[in-house]
């Protein structure tokens, strides 16, 4: 997509709130068609309504791959091509490493890095053969440093890092770029449930003295689709107002 002038359709994960919805919200507004992706058909359902015509909605669990196929084959048949991808769904299963249950463990896997896997695996070969195509993998500062109580959803996310190393490598012969994002702390759902305590510990760490929003994911992730970004690829861009410097 960064070397075409109309815009290909992007297909967004986790689209039905927080960080996907505001990636999608901006996305629209760029004027892409968009392919929007999460598990809740009402929530998608509604917010391509409020986007507009060329906004679809596909729900699906990203963890189970026949479904993912599915949905890749009827993006394309809806839209023709697929030019852009966001692997932005994801999910956390928190607790001590020292209780954590093998099943436990699996979760945050199966959703955030094998569902990564599914929806990149799905879109290569389209995007090989169009020689074209940009792929922006929502990490998360979690990946690069670890955490207490998060070993599971660590591990996930520093998966995706390397995952999105191997494919730059493998495909930017085809004109394919592949980068990631680590947000630092982003105010949504995923976050709401920390303590009033955990919260102003975190606030004490970010240099820019605030919590990151949704949108200034979205910008980045705009950003890494655009021509402006075709010389980067296989990177980790940190969004974290300094968090983890
Ligand atoms: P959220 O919990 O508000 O939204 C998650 C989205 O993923 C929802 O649309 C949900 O339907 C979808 N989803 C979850 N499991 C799915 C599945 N199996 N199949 C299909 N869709 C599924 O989360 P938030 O905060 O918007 O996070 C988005 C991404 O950003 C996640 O990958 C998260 O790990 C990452 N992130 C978030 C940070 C934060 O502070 N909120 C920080 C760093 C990374």
């Amino acid at each position: 997509m960064n070397e075409q002038t109309t815009l290909q359709p992007v297909i967004v994960t986790g689209a039905s709130r927080g960080i996907g919805a505001a990636v999608a919200r901006r996305l629209a507004a760029a004027g892409y068609p968009l392919a929007l992706v999460a598990r809740s058909a009402e929530a998608l359902q509604a917010l391509a309504a409020e986007l507009g015509p060329d906004v679809r909605p596909y729900p699906c669990d990203i963890a189970d791959w026949d479904a993912v196929q599915q949905v890749v084959t009827g993006v394309v048949e809806d839209f023709g091509a697929v030019g852009g991808l966001v692997n932005n769904a994801g999910m956390t299963r928190d607790g001590l490493f020292v209780r954590m249950s093998p099943e436990q463990w699996r979760a945050p896997l199966e959703v955030n890095l094998n569902g990564t896997f599914h929806f990149t695996r799905a879109v290569a070969p389209l995007m090989m053969r169009a020689r074209q195509g940009s792929i922006v993998n929502i990490s998360s500062v979690i990946g690069l440093t670890g955490n207490a109580g998060q070993a599971n959803y660590a591990a996930s996310k520093a998966g995706i890092i390397a995952l999105t190393k191997s494919v730059a490598k493998e495909l930017g012969g085809r004109g394919v770029n592949c980068n990631a994002i680590a947000p630092g702390f982003i105010t949504t759902e995923m976050t709401a449930d920390l303590p009033e305590k955990v919260r102003d510990g975190m606030l004490g760490q970010i240099p820019l003295k605030r919590f990151g929003t949704g949108e200034d994911v979205a910008g980045v992730v705009e950003f890494l689709l655009s021509p402006a970004a075709s010389y980067i690829t296989g990177q980790t861009l940190v969004v974290d107002g300094g968090m983890i410097l």
